[in-house]
């Protein structure tokens, strides 16, 4: 056991950042593509391209995001007709190419001794989380799934008196710390998050321009630089192509309006994952509110929250981790090194 390397990971529908115990980190989006004909192949000399490099050549490839839309971690088999399983088969084998490949950026291979903890969503199903432990098993001989919010949490010792949510691509998981392992009760998972903003600013777009071009990499980098909650911007510019010609439009208060979509639902989350505390309890959740993951990015969402709670509670205090990228790996790497080695050799066993 002294030579086990330890790894944290979290396993974004968008983004897998992974971190281990000898200092490596990486971070990589959740793609997978595959050249669409034999120019593509010839041009990019490979069947298999991952992340970053997916997405630039994405026009030479079939883009493959196997948790995009909380796909594959919530949707139980026998609900799926054939079609549906054979989509579901493809991309269980391409999450099974990003994880393989994902271990490989930090020098974790099929043999190394790794034990691995990995962040899922909050309510994840069982059989989601088996799927995940599966694949990871692949490479890795002990696995765990831990539920995001609770490896932020764990990660910034902040076990005791904290609410975290944790703004992903695909969901919003919310988790009240109250000094326990939280159970399914003390948590909510929104099936929104970022890749509903970048919805909603296309479907705010196309009512004003039926006949506008542009990407959704181009929306979703709009929203990443400028995306705001803040009063006062006036002006944002987005380059889309219309009849034929590029148009510089001013974006600002649809983009504005994209961002504030995510405002109720995650305070009605918030308010239905605190309404079954006492009022005591309540108070001290509310006095440690924590935002992660990659929405937590967006400009203004901290004071609009707190403003939005205060209003509601009567108190509130909002604050951003210092690093969205990392933080729930960095969280979960930190619980597998101080799992008593005992329960990875129970995993073992019963795997
Ligand atoms: N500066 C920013 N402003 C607004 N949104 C941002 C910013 N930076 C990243 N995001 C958004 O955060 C989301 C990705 O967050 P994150 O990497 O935490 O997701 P994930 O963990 O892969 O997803 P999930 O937790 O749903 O599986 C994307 O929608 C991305 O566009
Ligand atoms: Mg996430």
């Amino acid at each position: 056991m002294a030579s086990q390397i330890n790894v944290g990971m979290d396993l974004g529908s968008y983004k897998t950042a992974v971190m281990t115990s000898e200092g490596r980190r990486a971070v990589m989006p959740t793609v997978v593509g595959h050249p669409k004909d034999g120019i593509a192949r010839r041009l990019l000399k490979t069947d298999t391209v991952f992340g970053d490099a997916a997405i630039y050549n994405r026009h030479s490839l079939e883009i493959i995001r196997p948790l995009a839309f909380g796909r594959l971690k919530f949707v139980p088999s026998d609900v799926l007709d054939t079609h549906e399983q054979d989509v579901a088969r493809i991309q269980l084998e391409s999450l099974e190419k990003i994880v393989e490949h994902a271990f490989s950026l930090v020098g974790v291979q099929r043999g190394t001794a790794a034990a691995a903890m990995i962040g899922v969503p909050a309510v994840a199903s069982s059989e989601s989380k088996d799927l995940i432990v599966q694949v990871a098993e692949k490479v890795c001989h002990s696995v765990m799934v831990v539920s995001e919010p609770f490896a932020v949490a764990y990660g910034l010792d902040c076990l005791h008196n904290s609410l975290v949510i944790d703004i992903g691509a695909g969901t919003t998981d919310i988790c009240a710390l109250t000094g326990v392992f939280p159970p399914p009760e003390h948590q909510q998972t929104l099936t929104m998050g970022g890749d509903a903003i970048d919805a909603e600013l296309f479907k705010l777009l196309l009512a004003q321009y039926p006949t506008a071009i542009c990407s959704p990499e181009m929306l979703r980098n709009l929203k990443e630089r400028h995306g705001s909650l803040a009063e006062g911007i006036s002006q944002v510019e987005l380059t889309v192509v219309i009849e034929g010609k590029p148009i510089i439009l001013n974006v600002a208060q649809q983009l504005r309006q994209a961002c504030q979509s995510l405002v109720e639902p995650v305070f009605n989350g918030i308010t239905k994952c605190l309404s079954i505390w006492d009022s005591e309890t309540q108070d001290r959740l509310l006095r440690n509110v924590i935002l992660a993951g990659g929405g937590s990015r967006m400009g203004g969402l901290d004071g609009v929250l707190e403003r939005r709670l205060q209003d509601y509670y009567g108190l509130a205090r909002v604050s951003c981790v210092d690093d969205p990228v990392f933080s729930g790996a960095a969280g979960a790497l930190k619980l597998a090194m101080e799992m008593p080695s005992e329960h990875w050799t129970m995993v073992r066993k019963a795997a």
